[in-house]
């Protein structure tokens, strides 16, 4: 008995040990943010352990989430959806029932997940892409664009683009009675570098008249030349998105070759004739100063940079929106921007912020400080956060007000 109650004792400690981790003091339901951060953490050791014994590769084996959250198009009393094809590339589409006659908004959608993961159809993507639809009578346009690590950059790139062209052709937006003047394109995470690239690379195509009302950024990716930023310094354990898993993203969106990541976790893969691209990111000045607190600013060095070289997608704005002077970012539409506290991605959005104001384009921020990454994609199931109703009811509110 004794021996067994001493069992049980040690398995629980070791559970619990497991299972916890620090959450900061702001962030609200930490034992569900820990009990999922510790799943998520597991799903990453068998990941590793699948790809170290060569039976998968990493990226495979956590796409088993997606999979298993992968929903059908359901339409409900509200909203007709669809799964169909923009320009050959796989969209589900959200069109709102009410109001038949009257024109309706458009938004065009990019999910995230490092642009290794993630799909349309995930639970998390779909209802929000619905709620969406509903409450803005907007015609939603979920997009799928490829993966890595079977495609890489500017694969991901090219179909978001394919997908935002082929609906802003007049004729189309007539075909689903959507009013040219209120349309915008819109993600989370890598979804958001998504958005932010289409939006500046639209600017310049003459072929493409329609002209967007905003880009809305959640917590957006926006570059990968500097990945010691404070953000990524104050965050790099944390929940959701540590920075090993952003490294890996972001290195994954180039290449399956791993001395890219371990370059870029050392923060060493910007060759030497490139480090003019670093005044782009240099948070020195463009971070408020309550962001810098304790930091103090060093520039990235080209120690591993012969692998970085092979690369050019990593200075390229298509990958990286932030790596663009004044002039390109003029032009761009009202921009609804989400960063959160807790997040290794905080420090991109904020720079973002600076420049675009400098410009002179219209930002509204939103800094949640009380959440982690990805909190908007934790609205229904087991895990849902307060936090991220909140923000979902902001964004769906500020959009009502101004699409
Ligand atoms: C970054 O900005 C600081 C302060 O303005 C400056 O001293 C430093 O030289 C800059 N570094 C780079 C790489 O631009």
């Amino acid at each position: 008995m004794g021996i067994k109650f001493l069992g049980f004792l040690i398995a629980s400690v070791l559970v619990a040990y497991y299972i916890y981790s620090p959450i900061p003091e702001n962030v609200e339901e930490k034992w569900t943010l820990m009990l999922f951060s510790a799943l998520f953490r597991s799903l990453g050791h068998v990941a590793t352990v699948a790809e170290k014994l060569g039976f998968a590769h990493y990226m495979d084996v956590m796409m088993k989430i997606t999979i298993l959250e992968d929903t059908p198009p359901l339409s409900d009393e509200k909203v007709i959806v669809t799964d169909t094809e923009f320009n050959h590339v796989p969209v589900r589409l959200y069109i709102p029932k009410g109001q038949t006659d009257s024109l309706k908004r458009g938004i065009i959608y990019f999910h995230g997940g490092g642009w290794c993961l993630g799909g349309k159809g995930m639970r998390s993507y779909d209802f929000l892409s619905r709620w969406t639809s509903e409450k803005l009578n907007a015609v939603v346009v979920s997009t799928d664009y490829r993966l890595a690590p079977k495609y890489h950059f500017p694969a991901q790139f090219e179909d978001s683009y394919a997908v935002a062209k082929y609906f802003l052709q007049s004729s189309v937006l007539d075909q689903y009675n959507v009013d040219s003047s209120r349309v915008c394109v819109a993600g989370d995470s890598a979804g958001g570098n998504l958005a932010a690239a289409v939006a500046q690379q639209l600017l310049h195509d003459p072929e493409v008249k329609v002209k967007l009302k905003i880009q809305v950024l959640l917590y957006p990716a926006l570059q990968p030349i500097d990945l010691d930023l404070p953000s990524y310094r104050d965050n790099e354990n944390m929940p959701v998105l540590p920075k090993s898993l952003m490294v890996r993203f972001w290195s994954e969106y180039f290449t399956k070759d791993t001395s890219l990541k371990e370059a870029m976790e050392l923060n060493q893969h910007v060759p030497e004739e490139s480090s003019g691209f670093f005044k782009f990111v240099n948070w020195s000045n463009w971070l408020p100063e309550r962001f810098k607190k304790g930091h103090i600013y060093t520039s990235p060095s080209p120690g591993r940079s012969s692998i970085g070289q092979k690369y050019p997608g990593l200075l390229d704005p298509r990958a990286a929106p932030l790596l663009v002077d004044e002039t390109k970012l003029r032009g761009l539409p009202l921009t609804y921007m989400v960063t959160c506290q807790h997040d290794v991605l905080r420090d991109d959005g904020i720079m973002y912020v600076s420049r675009l104001r400098e410009a002179g384009i219209p930002v509204v921020h939103e800094h949640v400080e009380d959440a982690v990454h990805g909190a908007l994609t934790f609205l229904t199931g087991p895990f849902s956060f307060s936090v991220g109703q909140r923000m979902a009811n902001n964004y769906i509110k500020w959009l009502n007000e101004n699409l």
